[in-house]
């Protein structure tokens, strides 16, 4: 209900009231749907989501770059170009959004992921001409059909076939669009869509937001946020709703304090910070975590990551996290990345970033699912079991399995791709927190959903 009126305002109607050029706005899902949430746990499959997670985060290795530190794609043996093309078109469990693009008009799924930096097109037809640095790759022109300012542009972008040593040769076509801060995880070596189109002044803030409505659906803007269109719908979603005398409106998420004045997109309105550690991603410092107002972790550095459907966090911390909850306890393995809680024993949970504390994962259930516990669970550990599986998992993300299941000794820092002490920040996380991401200055800004 909420996302059809949004929609609809998104992409009928374009502020003409402010100077600035106004964002592009794409409805994005969640490929395969939401991330299931059943009565009991299914730990085989968690696990396996988990590892897929950690793939992703092992394509990658950090080294130097003049004297900064930067992160790379890992080289790979029998490629052409040491490396294989990080990112998976069409990948369950990828938030994409309708890409239209050619004359005559063609849909392509458009993948977005966080960790790489490229905007490329996947499909097996493809011409000679201009190769690019990335042997499989070509950089054609297409006009670009841009929803919410209904206007074509020609953009040039990375077209791609995939190569025989690809081990999954037969990939569906699509497209995919990197929003990794640092060009140093670019393979192709093309401008990116963005710098595009700031460069053709179709946009002018050089800024991307993602706002979740629910599990399965929310808003990618381009140049600026939705949050004024946002807070404008549910204004009007609203007065209809009062109007048809209806007890309550529907809306999946709240928003505190709203504002009941014309309010466009203030930026200042963000709570900013910056980007830090390796350059490449997404990562910022989370000053402390909270659990039953309690500080039990401090200065945690995070990588956000909308296409991690948990949140991961270091061992040690994780294991300091559950040490918090009374009755809690880490299951054996193979599941001993899993912990368990009492499933009526939900902690109030807070984050802490640069002088700003919000209540993440709090215990309202989605609606929808069946999953006790609160959104904080995944499902109960076995069946009519009091306990639940927590959403926050133990990483094993450059951490060798060896030490990471010596429980209670010092867990060794294999220093590799510097990934042993960081969290990853997932899905579950921008329900409760939209977050801007401010690619110029390398800022992310954040507000309550
Ligand atoms: C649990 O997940 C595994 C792996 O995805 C799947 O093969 C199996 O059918 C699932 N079991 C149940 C009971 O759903």
């Amino acid at each position: 209900m909420f996302l059809r009126h949004l929609s609809l305002y998104l992409f009928t109607l374009v502020s003409s009231a402010t100077a600035a050029l106004p964002p592009i706005h794409y409805t994005i899902s969640r490929r395969g749907g939401s991330f299931p949430a059943p009565d009991t746990a299914n730990l085989t499959y968690l696990l396996e989501q988990v590892k897929v997670v950690e793939q992703r985060y092992s394509a990658t290795t950090r080294t130097f770059s003049g004297n900064k530190v930067v992160r790379k794609p890992k080289r790979v043996h029998g490629t052409q170009a040491g490396a294989a093309l990080l990112g998976e078109a069409s990948r369950d469990g990828n938030w994409f959004a309708s890409l239209h693009i050619g004359d005559p008009m063609q849909e392509v799924d458009m993948d977005l992921d966080m960790l790489t930096a490229d905007f490329w097109i996947l499909s097996t037809s493809i011409d000679s001409e201009n190769p690019l640095a990335f042997p499989t790759c070509r950089q054609p022109k297409d006009l670009v059909h841009l929803p919410t300012i209904q206007r074509s542009v020609p953009l040039s972008f990375a077209h791609c076939r995939p190569s025989k040593q690809w081990i999954r040769s037969l990939l569906p076509s699509g497209a995919y669009l990197g929003l990794a801060p640092s060009t140093a995880l670019s393979q192709t070596k093309t401008m990116s869509l963005m710098p595009q189109l700031v460069e053709k002044q179709i946009i002018d803030t050089p800024i991307w937001s993602i706002m979740l409505a629910n599990r399965k659906e929310g808003i990618f803007s381009i140049g600026g946020t939705s949050v004024a269109s946002v807070r404008e719908v549910e204004r009007e979603t609203e007065d209809s709703l009062a109007r048809l005398g209806h007890q309550k409106s529907e809306r999946s998420f709240t928003i505190n304090d709203a504002p009941r004045r014309e309010d466009g997109d203030k930026l200042s309105e963000w709570k900013w910070m910056k980007v830090q550690g390796a350059e490449g991603w997404w990562q910022i410092l989370m000053r402390g975590v909270f659990v039953e107002g309690i500080k039990i972790l401090d200065s945690q550095p995070v990588v956000l990551d909308i296409n991690t459907p948990f949140i991961i966090a270091p061992p040690l911390a994780a294991r300091t996290f559950y040490a918090s909850i009374s009755g809690s306890k880490r299951l054996s393995p193979p599941y001993d990345q899993f912990h368990a809680y009492p499933c009526f024993n939900l902690p109030r949970i807070n984050f802490e970033f640069d002088q700003w504390n919000v209540q993440v994962l709090n215990a309202k259930r989605d609606k929808g699912t069946f999953s006790p516990g609160g959104r904080f669970s995944l499902g109960r550990m076995t069946r009519g079991s009091g306990f639940c599986i927590g959403t926050i998992i133990e990483s094993r993300v450059g951490i060798s399995t060896s030490d990471a299941r010596e429980s209670n000794s010092k867990v060794h820092v294999d220093g590799g791709n510097g990934l042993s002490d960081v969290w990853i920040i997932g899905e579950p996380f921008y329900r409760d927190v939209q977050v801007a991401f401010h690619w110029r200055d390398k800022l992310v800004g954040m507000q309550r959903a």
